[in-house]
């Protein structure tokens, strides 16, 4: 398929990956599988195993970018490399327990390259934990009823375990970005500079045809577990309403 190549300014280089992987530019170069396909699952373990790859990746050179960054907040990434690793892990066991296997599907790199992009250790907080990892919050605990209803208990097990550590993920960022902003205001203009590149680099990937009508209820108690205020969440519900960066970070979880 021939498709226009990703303006530059908004993506930084692919991570590497190995030879089992085809990795494409865009979402709509990918097979996106309906629900009723017999193989609409696999696909979605299988891009969501190298989402969570690509988090452990953003978050390792959130360390190795920003080396002057407070202790505290190194070792919350350190903490959020290991629990990306094992979200992959359990991602790559239930798609292999499935009859799927690793490199059956291409694959997007779009959140390690929208977010190493970003030059500011804030603005990456806002994008990767704020907001990816928010709407991900959303999106598992739609997962988690989904699952149930179909009566599919182990994958709604791997996902309250997902929950509980993307809920931690979004707390801490949440905790540091307000942090920053009291040590200087100046930030603010970081995290909406941040904001903006991110909506317009995740609508290049993502096209109209990746985000229409992708979106999930707010999860108003994990996203109050997760650092946000009533006020927040309400203007979030707003956001997401008309802007679909937070709300597709991660496809239909079933
Ligand atoms: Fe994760
Ligand atoms: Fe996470």
């Amino acid at each position: 398929m021939n498709v226009d190549a990703l303006t530059p300014e908004y993506f930084a280089d692919n991570p590497a990956r190995d030879a089992r992987f085809e990795v494409k530019e865009r979402w709509i170069e990918c097979p996106n599988l309906s629900g009723e396909h017999p193989q609409h699952q696999l696909e979605f373990f299988q891009r969501q195993m190298n989402e969570e790859v690509n988090s452990i990746e953003s978050s390792a050179r959130c360390l190795t970018d920003f080396p002057e960054a407070d202790w505290e907040l190194r070792l919350e990434f350190a903490r959020q490399c290991a629990d990306e690793a094992r979200h992959a892990v359990m991602f790559r066991e239930i798609l292999e327990s499935r009859g799927g296997h690793v490199g059956q599907f291409p694959v997007l790199n779009f959140q390690y390259r929208i977010i190493t992009k970003c030059p500011t250790l804030v603005g990456r907080l806002t994008i990767q934990n704020r907001s990816f990892e928010a709407g991900g919050i959303d999106a598992i605990t739609f997962g988690i009823s989904a699952a149930k209803a179909e009566g599919d208990f182990v994958l709604a097990e791997l996902y309250e375990a997902q929950l509980a550590d993307e809920i931690n993920h979004v707390r801490f960022a949440n905790h540091w970005i307000r942090r920053f902003i009291a040590e200087n205001r100046r930030c603010l203009l970081d995290i909406g500079a941040a904001l903006t590149h991110a909506s317009k680099a995740f609508l290049e990937v993502m096209g109209k045809e990746g985000t229409e009508g992708v979106t999930y209820p707010v999860d108003v108690t994990s996203r109050l577990d997760a650092g946000f205020t009533l006020n927040e969440i309400e203007l979030d519900d707003l956001i997401l309403a008309t802007h679909p960066t937070a709300a597709a970070s991660q496809p239909v979880p079933s």
